[in-house]
């Protein structure tokens, strides 16, 4: 090429060039047009050219697939060649009534004719002003007051922030330290990554992060031999409770995932923790920061974990579920004292953080849409009965031999798998695309977070052929 382009004179190059581009710009427009379909090849080699995919090692991408998905119905993903997958981890666990759910697409097409964005500083929009109302009343009591971010990351940064500026505005600035659960994880920026504890995303940002301290995970994986759930748990909050004596004069803040740590393999615990924590967090003097970012919205079978220990938490964190996986939306709900302590004349003792999408109005009208769903299809019970029906079909997988710690909180399911394979988790999302089913599991463990709205015809499916998928790899 180098040499056909050297041959020729410059305008006969240029002339080539635009008749190039301009073929090209049919072909996409063709494609647009469904003329001339796209394949899955032709998107992959085109994506992995230009798209530096999230949370990979591209390299990896040699060898693993690349699924390109043209589109989704109900809980279905379909690629350019005809396939489908059951997408049983909700997309990174933000789809809760299917992909292309008509009741969401119609609210947001009514939006998009009334207003897409407008800045929330200085501005408001009605669905806003609806969507904090609203969650007021759904959220446990006394969180009167919603701020908003984009994605979860954003949310964790907020409350850190938040907690940390409350302290200094009521004349305790040395309160800026935060504790965590051991295993913890609440997203990828610098401040959620400081009480992150996944070594995996963090230790390469070590000399950026300012680390904080985690205490034991109440995961009832980790309960000796004939201890329950429970005891564990209160074992673990007497571990709290000898750190928040020890340095509670310097401590902000206990972040934690209520009822289910997802990342570090969907770890479960006893909601006595809950309690205990909420306990020892107000007799110390420090925040208790609950992030329901990937639980809250009935995952966990209540609408937000919390409500599990029966406690309201000073700041909710909520994000992924409440646009039903649409568009990326966080927020941070918190009490009135919180919000009193930065209510003042001088502007540096308010909160002047913000995002440039902070309160989309097209995302908080998909907030809406889903809550709505949640009225009107009575969800929580509906997916009481699903949870029932899917545990009631699975006794034959659990019962496998290499099947281990079998847990269901909700509508997350769990558990190891005792494989010969130390790439298990790679072999078991390749041959779960195979069988039709989108799995990811994190190392051995491997679960289900499937859209509220799957059937009971595809949870067979589900559990059948992870079953089929099991048997392959043990
Ligand atoms: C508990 C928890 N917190 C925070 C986050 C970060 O959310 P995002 O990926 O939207 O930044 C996640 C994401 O999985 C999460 O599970």
């Amino acid at each position: 090429m180098a040499e056909y382009k050297a041959s020729l004179p410059d305008n006969r190059f240029t002339a080539q060039k635009n008749l190039a581009l301009h073929f090209d710009r049919k072909i996409r427009y063709d494609s647009l047009m469904q003329k001339h379909p796209r394949t899955n090849s032709e998107l992959v080699s085109r994506s992995l050219a230009a798209v530096w995919h999230p949370c990979s090692q591209m390299k990896h991408y040699e060898t693993f697939p690349l699924v390109p998905i043209a589109r989704g119905k109900g809980a279905w993903l379909y690629d350019y060649d005809g396939h489908k997958y059951l997408d049983a981890v909700s997309s990174w666990w933000v789809n809760l009534f299917g992909h292309s759910n008509p009741r969401i697409n119609a609210a947001l097409r009514d939006q998009l004719e009334k207003l897409e964005h407008v800045m929330l500083a200085g501005f408001t929009h009605e669905p806003v002003i609806e969507l904090s109302e609203r969650l007021r009343e759904l959220a446990p009591p006394g969180l009167g007051h919603c701020f908003y971010g984009s994605d979860g990351a954003s949310a964790t940064e907020i409350a850190l922030k938040m907690s940390a500026h409350y302290w200094r505005n009521s004349g305790q600035p040395d309160k800026t330290q935060f504790i965590s659960l051991q295993n913890s994880y609440h997203g990828e920026t610098l401040g959620a990554l400081s009480v992150t504890d996944v070594a995996l995303f963090r230790d390469a940002y070590g000399p950026l992060i300012r680390q904080q301290a985690t205490v034991i995970s109440p995961d009832w994986r980790d309960a000796e031999a004939g201890e329950t759930g429970e005891s564990y748990a209160l074992r673990c909050a007497d571990t709290l409770e000898s750190h928040l004596q020890q340095y509670h004069a310097q401590l902000a803040a206990f972040i934690i995932e209520p009822m289910v740590q997802g990342a570090a393999g969907m770890a479960m615990f006893h909601p006595i923790y809950l309690k205990r924590a909420r306990q020892l967090c107000d007799k110390y003097s420090v925040h208790l920061i609950a992030d329901e970012i990937a639980v809250g919205m009935g995952r966990t079978g209540t609408m937000f974990a919390c409500e599990q220990g029966d406690i309201t938490p000073d700041f909710l964190l909520i994000s992924k579920g409440i646009t039903g996986g649409y568009l990326p939306l966080s927020i941070v709900m918190t009490t009135d004292a919180i919000y009193h302590a930065f209510y003042a004349d001088q502007i540096s003792r308010g909160f002047l953080h913000s995002h440039s999408y902070t309160g989309n109005p097209l995302a908080c009208r998909a907030a809406l849409a889903t809550l709505d769903i949640f009225a009107q299809d009575d969800v929580l019970a509906t997916n009481r009965h699903k949870a029932g029906y899917l545990n009631g079909i699975s006794q034959s997988l659990r019962d496998l031999p290499d099947v281990l710690n079998w847990r269901n909180t909700g509508m997350i399911w769990a558990f190891e798998v005792q494989s010969p394979h130390a790439d298990f988790a790679q072999r078991c999302f390749r041959l779960g695309l195979q069988h039709g089913l989108l799995l990811r599991p994190m190392g051995n463990t491997v679960y289900f977070m499937p859209p509220y709205i799957i059937s009971e015809e595809e949870m067979q499916l589900l559990v059948m052929r992870t079953k089929t998928i099991i048997g392959a790899l043990t």
